[in-house]
């Protein structure tokens, strides 16, 4: 419930319930151009976009808001972009905020209150949710109210105030982090996978013509090699890489100019960087290779267990790099394979 006065917006940003995210507005709009519209311009992802079609066609048909959206998966997979597209599909206006932003109860309670009918509530970061904001979606999604406490002492009451039917598009990379009765309240789940190469060719192939740089078929397989299944990173790549070729005074991205772009990135054939290589050789040469705590990875490479779990690893683990056991993170034997060390007789799992 929400106390009367809790409404009020960060008095420092007032702009930030809504805007969230550091993305600078040069990249963001960079990002957004280059975001498919709709459903059939978005490449992989095939199982998700079918159930999401479906969802789309039978609300238009009944002429109701979609049930609520829930889109869980690694970093960079395509969460805001699919929520992007389903504001598109169903002409529909779409407010973006993410749970850190969001601190107290009245910081949701105003988003919510200022919706119009249908209208989409995209929220990033959904495992990062307080749990008194959580509290005011719950009544929010089910009910389409939230309650407000009028007066104080004795005489205080609740009062249920109606807001517009409204769809929430929660984003998530930790989903095991939601608590259930807010999971259970999303109608749709969806999990992004990680992308095959063969989507991330086509994904630069895309990124590539909308931003009108040339480039050949083999830099494009070479590029999505090395994505790390990712088309957030493929993009991220192909623009640097369209770096080494401008000041090579080059018009076309080469195999030639792929492969030295990524290597002055730093980037191996499997994708990683040197962060990446750094915990690996770390567990390698510091612990005979695991299994070692979270915390300690974080304390030796500087990097936050957060960023270690949500951006590193799922990639590491996808790929067979790293195991994740009870006792802490391992090297697996394709990790020393890939790093040139020899795993000794005691160390094998
Ligand atoms: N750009 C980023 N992700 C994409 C996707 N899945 N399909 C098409 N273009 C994209």
């Amino acid at each position: 419930m929400i106390e009367q006065g809790d409404a009020k917006q960060n008095p420092k940003n007032p702009k930030r319930i809504i805007e969230g995210g550091e993305t600078s507005d040069i990249k963001r709009t960079q990002e957004i151009t280059l975001r498919p519209q709709n459903l059939n311009e978005y490449i992989g992802q095939k199982e998700v976009k079918k159930n999401l079609s479906i969802a789309i066609r039978a609300a238009k048909k009944r002429k109701e808001p979609l049930e609520h959206i829930l889109l869980h998966g690694p970093p960079g997979l395509g969460k805001t972009t699919l929520a992007y597209i389903v504001s598109h599909e169903m002409n529909v206006n779409i407010k973006m905020t993410s749970g850190p932003v969001l601190e107290k109860q009245g910081d949701l309670a105003s988003l919510l209150t200022n919706l119009k009918d249908d209208d989409i509530l995209f929220i990033d970061e959904m495992h990062r949710l307080r749990p008194a904001v959580e509290e005011v979606l719950y009544t929010a999604m089910e009910d389409f109210g939230i309650d407000i406490i009028v007066g104080q002492g004795p005489s205080a009451r609740s009062v249920r105030l109606s807001i517009p039917p409204f769809t929430l598009i929660g984003a998530t990379t930790k989903v095991s982090l939601l608590s259930s009765p807010l999971r259970d309240r999303f109608g749709n789940v969806f999990k992004l996978n990680f992308y095959t190469n063969d989507d991330i060719f086509e994904i630069i192939k895309r990124t590539a013509s909308i931003l009108k740089i040339e480039i050949d078929d083999t830099a494009a397989h070479e590029i999505a090699k090395t994505a790390r299944q990712t088309p957030r990173i493929a993009n991220r790549l192909l623009r640097r890489i369209r770096d080494v070729a401008e000041v090579k005074n080059q018009n076309k991205i080469t195999k030639e100019i792929a492969r030295s772009g990524l290597a002055s990135l730093g980037i191996d054939h499997l994708g990683l960087d040197q962060a990446d290589r750094d915990i690996l050789e770390f567990l390698i040469t510091k612990f005979n290779g695991g299994p070692v705590g979270l915390n300690t990875i974080s304390a030796a490479t500087s990097e936050e267990q957060n960023t270690l779990e949500e951006v590193y690893e799922p990639y590491l683990l996808k790929i067979g790099l790293l195991e994740r056991t009870p006792r802490g993170r391992i090297a697996t034997p394709a990790a020393y394979d890939h790093l040139g060390h020899t795993q000794h007789q005691n160390e094998l799992l």
